[in-house]
């Protein structure tokens, strides 16, 4: 006899319906699967055939095949056990009924018939919902996750003989909503904390206001990771759509912390110096977002940035152009997005002490510009800012903090993020450092105290094309932060500071 039960695969971080059809035949006992189903599904035929025992009911002694359509795509993941299960259970009679098409069936299935948690239950959600399914059956655990998408009937389960009393006894469970995200400044800690460093204040402002990349340099202990780490919280809060973008990216990665809904906080991510380009930039068999599309929309930290490999580095360049990663599989292509603000940190040189005034460097010459060519011309052609920041007498670091609070700053980034998307709006909203350079140019005019500024700066520093800019993009984002309409020479000036 045949069933069909409907199930979704998760492509990049977006899912497509997957019909499942399972044919229960005389002949010998046998379990095939024929669909492009990788490994990982194949796999899942031992844990289906315990768990239909260890839940009480009989697994088929006839002939099973099942058939995953569409046959073009490659289907992954243990998400399609419970699928496959009730196809299986349907077909075979202990379900009322043969054909389950009105709900999306997805989770994967322990040898006791319990149901674990899934990746990708948000993108299979909103999957549902924009093809018309009525519900969602779901593994319990990603509940809240999935309560993000309205207009579903949700069955939430725990087990397989749950899921066949949601199929035989239709019950849809009102899922909690979930309670408010964090603030910023409780996920990332306040910027009121930061005692001194204005110059680097005043960069990473800068930085979260137009969207520029920035690296600081400057030795141990003086507050880059600090400063870094609250630069997340003085962006403007994510809106609801961006807030599902990022949600999705991290549930595809399997890292929704339990019982969370919406991610509200911007994301703060800081790999270690040691990641591989697959970690950092995403990719595998089953492709998986990396470090730079789980930054999406916040900011992507690279600490001691000359110590992360070579090749690493090489790889960042493309998604930092484009605001997004494209994996290439045989298959299909999938894409992560990836629009972030990079804060890369960096010691002045090896040892960490060059320039400073209390303690002695101990690297040679050579040592100091082998450490600083580490970063290529093409990377730092892709930073707009560069600050050094030197560490605190610790006279200053004793008492309390003087600086200004994460809120009063985010207000300012708030109010100048507002000014740019008003210009852009024609055109396609985009921060200043994304501007594609016929609009910058259109966007930027400068009066003609800033022109001759930037025209003897850009003789006299021999500035590229590109080097020009980038002075252009960060002096546009200083006057849109003192709400200036045009472009004058005292924010051509700042600019020119951050090189
Ligand atoms: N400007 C500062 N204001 C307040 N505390 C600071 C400052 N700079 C450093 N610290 C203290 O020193 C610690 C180390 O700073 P960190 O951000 O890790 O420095 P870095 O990343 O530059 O090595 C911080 O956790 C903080 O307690
Ligand atoms: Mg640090």
């Amino acid at each position: 006899m045949l069933a069909c039960v409907r199930s979704a695969a998760v492509y990049g971080i977006e899912a497509a319906p997957v019909t499942i059809e399972v044919d229960v035949a005389f002949g010998l006992p046998g379990f095939t699967v024929v669909g492009l189903p990788d490994a990982s599904v194949k796999e899942s035929r031992d844990r289906i055939k315990s768990a239909i025992r260890n839940s009480g009911f009989t697994f088929p002694g006839h002939r099973v095949i099942v058939n995953l359509a569409p046959a073009d795509v490659r289907k992954a993941g243990s998400s399609f056990d419970l699928p496959i299960a009730l196809g299986v259970l349907a077909a075979s009679g202990v379900i009322s009924r043969r054909d389950i098409d009105d709900v999306l069936v997805l989770g994967e299935l322990s040898l006791d018939g319990a149901i674990q948690a899934a990746r990708g239950v948000l993108p299979v959600a909103a999957a549902a919902r924009a093809r018309r399914f009525k519900g969602l059956l779901l593994p319990h655990a990603n509940s809240r996750e999935a309560a993000v998408v309205s207009g579903l009937d949700f069955y939430p389960v725990r087990s397989l003989t749950e899921a066949v009393d949601a199929i035989n006894r239709p019950v849809p469970v009102p899922l909690a909503t979930e309670p408010d995200g964090d603030l910023t400044e409780a996920v990332h800690g306040d910027f009121a904390d930061v005692r001194g460093q204005l110059l680097a204040r005043r960069a990473l402002e800068i930085a979260a206001a137009g969207g520029h990349n920035v690296l600081l340099t400057g030795p141990p202990g003086s507050g880059k990771t600090m400063m870094a780490r609250r630069t997340a919280g003085i962006l403007p809060p994510l809106t609801f759509d961006e807030a599902l973008e990022v949600t999705a990216i991290h549930s595809v990665a399997g890292l929704l912390p339990n019982g969370r809904g919406l991610l509200r906080a911007r994301p703060f991510r800081a790999p270690h110096h040691t990641i591989s380009d697959i970690a950092l930039v995403g990719g595998g068999s089953i492709p998986r977002p990396g470090e730079i599309s789980l930054a999406h929309h916040g900011v992507l930290f690279l600490d001691e940035m000359p110590e992360f490999s070579r090749h690493v580095l090489e790889v960042l360049r493309q998604p930092l152009e484009d605001g997004m990663v494209r994996i290439a599989r045989a298959q299909r292509t999938c894409e992560f997005p990836a629009r972030f603000v990079l804060i890369g940190a960096m010691n002045p040189c090896p040892c960490g002490y060059f320039g400073d005034e209390r303690r002695p460097c101990r690297c040679t010459p050579q040592q100091i510009a082998r450490y600083d060519s580490r970063l290529s011309g093409p990377l730092r052609d892709r930073i707009d800012l560069t600050v050094g920041v030197s560490a605190l007498p610790p006279a200053d670091l004793t008492g309390e903090g003087s600086g200004e609070s994460t809120s009063a700053i985010r207000a300012r980034v708030e109010a100048a993020r507002l000014r740019q998307r008003a210009r852009t709006a024609t055109t396609g909203t985009a921060v200043n450092a994304r501007l594609p350079p016929r609009v910058l140019r259109r966007v930027c005019a400068l009066d003609s105290a800033a022109h001759r500024l930037l025209v003897r700066a850009a003789e006299r520093f021999e500035l590229s094309a590109r080097a020009y800019d980038r002075v252009l993009r960060v002096s546009r984002t200083i006057a849109d932060l003192a709400g200036a309409e045009a472009v004058g020479s005292q924010h051509v000036g700042e600019a020119l500071q951050f090189r």
